[in-house]
């Protein structure tokens, strides 16, 4: 496969068709040349003129481009076929191989494993035997099928079913296959991505200290993650089990004061900041410089004096053309507190995680939360593989804005 990834995306008539011209730019800027090709149904949910435009090249239609071998040419053309959208309907007909329209027979002129099907539709719909049975003879065929969203659908009611995020499908896409795309390539060539990462440390005595569990793990895959686009990547990191990758400029902190230090004197050159340590909140008022000892075996206090808040520092600081990722470990399902978070640190995404599906372990669940009220809900997955889709994201709004 050479370097410009040829795309062609088949758009069928599910409402997330809208989101379609986002991910053309998306593989656009990317490097890959796409072409689209839309059913009837999907026509009256994105524009031509959109499409054309942004992919730099005609949009295929039932017609004549049908009649004419157009399906033929677009197949032999094509290093990959998504079916962006894929509604109920259009799995089903690619899972009997009817060809009634020009993507449908494209689909029969494609090899199986050149094909991605993005699922989209009513949480009904996915659950229906009918779907899965299809979606299992698209699998076993050699076809990629991407998973699907739970969360809020066009129809009002809530379930598995949505059509995951654009740029998570424009790394599936960049990645298929190997070669070009591994990651979302290059995109940070020249960039600087500054990272905190794992706990801090406040000294209570020279043994004993206030910490707390973070393991650096995702500060570690965040930084791998960046690298591998192309950045420069700098870590500031406190006392973690986790290696961090060679390729990274490794300061290493122990108290939150020291990692608002060497944050602060970093941020200004970063381009992208992610604030991924497990900052202590409080840290002890006189911390001895001689080993405390027991006392007749009666209650101690220890008093506590808040660490200042290096995010909203940052935040306070950010200047337009950065920008700034928070996360917000919260105990329970509510977003609210994240969002209130993602306001006052003055961040452009929050990471919402819970505390008990991400902190210490090797995997996550999270839902992104952008500054401009979209959300994001992922399911659970290994941490290298969240920290891509979290980059991918933040590389999509620095793209995009
Ligand atoms: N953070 C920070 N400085 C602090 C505390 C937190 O920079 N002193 C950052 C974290 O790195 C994270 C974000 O702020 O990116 C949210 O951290 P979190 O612990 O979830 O929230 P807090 O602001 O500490 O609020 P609370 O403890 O009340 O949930």
């Amino acid at each position: 496969m050479n370097d410009t990834r040829k795309v062609v995306i088949g758009i069928t008539g599910g409402i997330a068709a809208y989101k379609v011209p986002l991910l053309v730019r998306l593989l656009h800027k990317n490097g890959c040349e796409v072409k689209t090709v839309m059913t009837a149904a999907a026509k009256p949910l994105v524009g031509v003129e959109a499409l054309r435009t942004l992919s730099g090249n005609p949009v295929y239609l039932d017609g004549e481009s049908y009649y004419d071998m157009g399906h033929i040419r677009l197949s032999d053309w094509a290093d990959v076929l998504l079916i962006c959208p894929a509604t109920a309907n259009t799995i089903a007909k690619i899972a009997c191989g009817i060809a009634d329209n020009l993507l449908t027979t494209l689909s029969l002129s494609v090899p199986e494993e050149k094909i991605i099907v993005a699922p989209a539709m009513n949480c009904v719909m996915w659950a229906n035997g009918a779907t899965q049975a299809n979606i299992n003879i698209l699998v076993d065929r050699g076809i990629t099928v991407l998973p699907v969203e739970d969360g809020e659908l066009a129809c009002g009611v809530s379930g598995p079913g949505r059509m995951i995020g654009v740029e998570e499908i424009a790394r599936r896409v960049l990645a298929h296959g190997g070669g070009a795309g591994e990651s979302m390539s290059r995109l940070l060539e020249g960039k600087n991505v500054l990272i905190s990462s794992g706990p801090t440390e406040e000294p209570i005595d020279p043994v004993r200290v206030i910490t707390n569990k973070s393991s650096g793990k995702m500060g570690a895959a965040l930084a791998r993650a960046a690298l591998s686009s192309g950045a420069r990547v700098t870590v500031v990191s406190g006392p973690a089990s986790e290696p961090l990758p060679a390729g990274a400029e490794v300061v290493s902190v122990r108290t939150a004061a020291e990692m608002g230090r060497e944050m602060g004197e970093r941020f200004g050159a970063a381009d992208i900041c992610v604030m991924a340590a497990a900052v202590s909140d409080y840290r002890p008022v006189n911390s001895s410089d001689t080993k405390l000892h027991r006392s007749d075996n009666k209650n101690i206090t220890l008093e506590l004096t808040p660490n200042p808040d290096i995010l909203a520092k940052l935040g306070a600081a950010k200047r337009p053309d950065q920008l700034l990722v928070g996360f917000s470990l919260e105990s329970g399902d509510d977003v609210s507190r994240a969002e209130a978070k993602m306001k006052r640190k003055n961040c452009d995404v929050m990471v919402y995680n819970r505390v008990d599906a991400a902190l210490g372990g090797d995997s996550t669940c999270f839902t992104l939360l952008f500054a401009d009220g979209r959300k994001e809900s992922f399911s659970v997955m290994d941490k290298t593989e969240a920290a891509k889709i979290i980059l991918a994201n933040v590389i999509n709004l620095a793209i995009c804005n």
